[in-house]
């Protein structure tokens, strides 16, 4: 049953299949079906160029996992879900809802066909989640956005959630005001959940990676170091193990011994609440 889904900003547009996008090759990288053939060709030059890269996604989502059960867990019931992507298995609701069946989640994304395929999958969702299509550097323009103030009640504690979005506002647009400028509206006792490309891993190749994202509408992903993410997590309440690679954000117990199947490498990630 459709309940309270919203389309809060009218149709988001026709997409752009002459382009590739980054949530239509992240898609087709985790073995999704939403993408086109432009995306699919780039998701392909991608692997032949950094083949670690479908680890890289896959850790990512992996963390995404754990890092929302951690929130809700720890008694976080509404999620601010900002790029979140074309839906795919194992969504932030689904997650959140197995540990807190009556967590609310706003979705937002800039790409059409993310927030129309979230239209289309998360419709027939529970009470409480919604999807709109907004541009993150704008944090006024999301935290005022009427599907947004719906199912997220700004008084009480918010998990906001940044999962390798953040590579995609570059320098000049400031991803540091841009984080700013959601902690500022969100209580203590909020918590931020980020994923990032990271600059400096020398197990991987990350121009491989991030040089062809040029062709992105979006623009060229930006990788950062570990001093650059420290910075934009600067003032939380980090939970430990703080920041680290994705993979090794609280890993759950392997069922057997011997080396970690994942390569640990990618993606940086933390967790943190913002102290009173
Ligand atoms: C690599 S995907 C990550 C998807 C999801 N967060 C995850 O971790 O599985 C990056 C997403 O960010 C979205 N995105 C990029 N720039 C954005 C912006 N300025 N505002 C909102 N969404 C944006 C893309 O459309 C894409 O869906």
């Amino acid at each position: 049953m459709v309940d309270d889904f919203r389309w809060p900003l009218g149709p988001p547009g026709a997409a752009n299949f002459d382009l590739p996008s980054s949530a239509r090759v992240y898609d087709f990288l985790l073995g999704g079906t939403s993408h086109g053939a432009v995306d699919r060709v780039m998701g392909r030059d991608l692997a032949r160029a950094e083949p670690l890269v479908v680890s890289i996604v896959r850790e990512n989502r992996s963390f995404l996992r754990r890092a929302v059960t951690f929130l809700a867990h720890a008694g976080i019931d509404q999620f601010l879900d900002l790029g979140s992507g074309i839906p795919t298995m194992g969504n932030t609701h689904e997650i959140a809802r197995r540990v807190n069946p009556d967590a609310r989640v706003a979705y937002v994304d800039i790409d059409p066909v993310a927030v129309s395929h979230g239209e289309l999958l998360l419709g027939a969702a529970a009470r409480g989640v919604t999807v709109t299509h907004a541009d993150l550097r704008d944090p006024e323009k999301v935290l005022a956005a009427p599907a947004v103030t719906e199912v997220i009640d700004f008084a009480r504690p918010v998990g906001v959630l940044m999962f390798s979005v953040l590579q995609h506002v570059s320098a000049a647009d400031d991803p540091a005001a841009v984080v700013g400028g959601f902690l500022a509206h969100v209580v203590p006792g909020s918590a931020l959940a980020v994923s990032h490309l990271t600059a400096d891993d020398p197990r991987i190749d990350i121009d491989a990676i991030c040089g062809p994202t040029r062709a992105y509408p979006s623009g060229r992903a930006t990788p950062r170091s570990a001093d650059e993410l420290a910075a934009l997590v600067e003032g939380l309440d980090l939970v430990e193990p703080g920041l680290v690679f994705a993979a090794q954000w609280r890993p759950e117990a392997r069922r057997h011994r011997g080396p970690l199947a994942e390569p640990c490498c990618g993606h940086r990630a933390a967790v943190g609440f913002l102290p009173a």
